[in-house]
C-alpha cells in the first residue's frame, strides 16, 4: 500500500518486572523481567485489517494494550497519522484515545454492571464530548442500530444480554467515539461458535460502512484468513513473519508459521497436517532462547540458529523479494 500508514509502531518493548529471588539477590543479579513484547514493529493502514496471530502467551494482548496505551511500552514509538502518540498528554492524549479504541475478549469485564447500556453509551459520548447534549439520545439510538441491537436495549443492564449481544454493546461503545482504528483482542473467542460468525460479520460490515481500520488479534487461523488483508505472526513477543494473508498462507516462509498452518486441518486444500498443535512448549519469556527464539522447536534449525538472531526483513526467494521473515533459512535478506 502506498499511502502513509494510519498507525505505525516501531520497536515496541514491554517487560514485566518480576520479584528478585533470593538467588538473584545472593548473586547480585538484577530482578528478572518477562519480555512480553520484545521489539515489535507494525503498520495499519486506513480501512484495512491487520491480523495478529500466535499461541497463547506470545504477547498479543500486551501488544494490544500498548497500542491503546493501557500499558506504557518501555521503549519504542507509536505514531498515529505521523504524530508521536507516546508523547501526548492532556487533550491530545484524549484525542488519541478516542481515535484508537479497543474491543475486548470479554465485554462483560469491560462493561460496568450497574450501568444501563444507554447510560454506558451516553457516558462514552459525553466524556469525549462527541456530540452536543441535545443530540446524545439520537446518537445512542443510532449506535444501537449500527450494531443491530433493538432500541429497548438502552434500558437494560449488561447481565440481561447474551454473550454475543454484550459484544455488540462493546462494539457500540467503541464506535461511540468515532475511532479510526479498532484494536480487537480475540473479540469472538469467548463466544459460542454459532455466534462468532455474526460478530465477525458485524465487524466487517462496520469496517466497510465506516472505513475503519482493524487490528484483529486471534489464535484462530481460519478466522484470520477470512478477515485479514495482512497478517503478522507473533512468537515469544516478536513478529516472525508478516505479509499479505493469502500469499502468506499459500507459501509461509517461517517454520513457525508453517507449523501453525499444518496444525489446522484442511486450512489449505491439499496441505498435509499433523492434526496437532505446534510441537514442543512455548519457552519462557523470562529467559528466551539465544539466537532464534524458535530454534528449540524448529524442525530445520542449524547451528547458526542457536546463536545468531534472525532479523525481520524481506527475503529473496527464487529471484524475487518476498515479505519480511525472521528466519535465516527463508532466503537471503533482500
Ligand atoms: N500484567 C502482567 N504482569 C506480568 N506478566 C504479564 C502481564 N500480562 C501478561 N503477562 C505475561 O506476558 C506474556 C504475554 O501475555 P499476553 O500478552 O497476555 O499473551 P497472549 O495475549 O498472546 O496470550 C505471558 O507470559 C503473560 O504471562
Ligand atoms: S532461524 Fe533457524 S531456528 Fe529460527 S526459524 Fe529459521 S531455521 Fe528455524
Ligand atoms: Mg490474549
Amino acid at each position: 500500500m502506498l499511502s502513509a500508514p494510519l498507525l505505525e509502531a516501531t520497536d515496541l518493548c514491554k517487560r514485566f518486572p518480576l520479584r528478585r529471588s533470593a538467588l538473584d539477590w545472593a548473586l547480585g543479579r538484577p530482578a528478572p523481567a518477562l519480555r512480553a513484547v520484545d521489539g515489535v514493529s507494525l503498520t495499519v493502514h486506513r480501512g484495512e485489517t491487520l491480523g495478529v496471530v500466535g499461541e497463547s502467551g506470545c504477547g498479543k494482548s500486551t501488544l494490544a494494550r500498548c497500542l491503546v496505551r493501557l500499558h506504557e511500552p518501555d521503549t519504542g514509538a507509536i505514531r498515529l497519522d505521523g504524530q508521536d502518540a507516546l508523547a501526548l498528554t492532556g487533550a491530545a492524549w484524549r484525542a488519541y484515545n478516542r481515535r484508537v479504541q479497543m474491543v475486548f475478549q470479554d465485554p462483560y469485564g469491560s462493561l460496568n454492571p450497574r450501568l444501563r447500556i444507554g447510560d454506558a453509551l451516553t457516558e462514552a459520548l459525553t466524556v469525549h464530548r462527541v456530540v452536543e447534549r441535545a443530540a446524545v439520545l439520537g446518537r445512542v439510538r443510532a449506535l444501537l442500530d449500527l450494531v443491530h441491537l433493538p432500541q429497548d436495549a438502552a434500558g437494560r443492564y449488561p447481565h440481561e444480554f447474551s454473550g454475543g449481544q454484550r459484544q455488540r454493546v462493546g462494539i457500540a461503545r467503541a464506535l461511540a467515539v468515532e475511532p479510526a482504528l479498532i484494536v480487537a483482542d480475540e473479540p469472538v473467542s469467548a463466544l459460542d461458535v454459532s455466534v462468532q460468525a455474526q460478530i465477525v460479520n458485524l465487524l466487517l460490515e462496520l469496517q466497510e460502512r465506516l472505513g475503519l481500520a482493524l487490528l484483529f488479534i486471534t489464535h484462530d487461523l481460519r478466522l484470520l484468513r477470512h478477515i485479514a488483508h495482512r497478517t503478522a505472526v507473533m512468537y515469544l513477543g516478536r513478529i516472525v513473519e508478516t505479509g499479505p494473508t493469502e500469499a502468506l498462507f499459500a507459501t509461509p516462509r517461517h517454520p513457525y508459521t508453517r507449523a501453525l498452518i499444518e496444525a489446522v486441518p484442511q486450512i489449505v486444500p491439499g496441505a498435509r497436517h499433523r492434526g496437532a498443535t505446534v510441537q514442543g512448549e512455548l519457552p519462557s519469556a523470562i529467559r528466551p532462547p539465544a539466537g532464534c527464539p524458535f530454534h528449540p522447536r524448529c524442525p530445520i534449525a542449524e547451528p547458526l540458529c542457536a546463536t545468531v538472531p534472525p532479523t525481520l526483513v524481506p527475503r529473496r526467494v527464487e529471484g524475487s523479494l518476498t515479505w519480511p521473515t525472521a528466519c535465516h533459512l527463508a532466503g537471503p535478506p533482500g
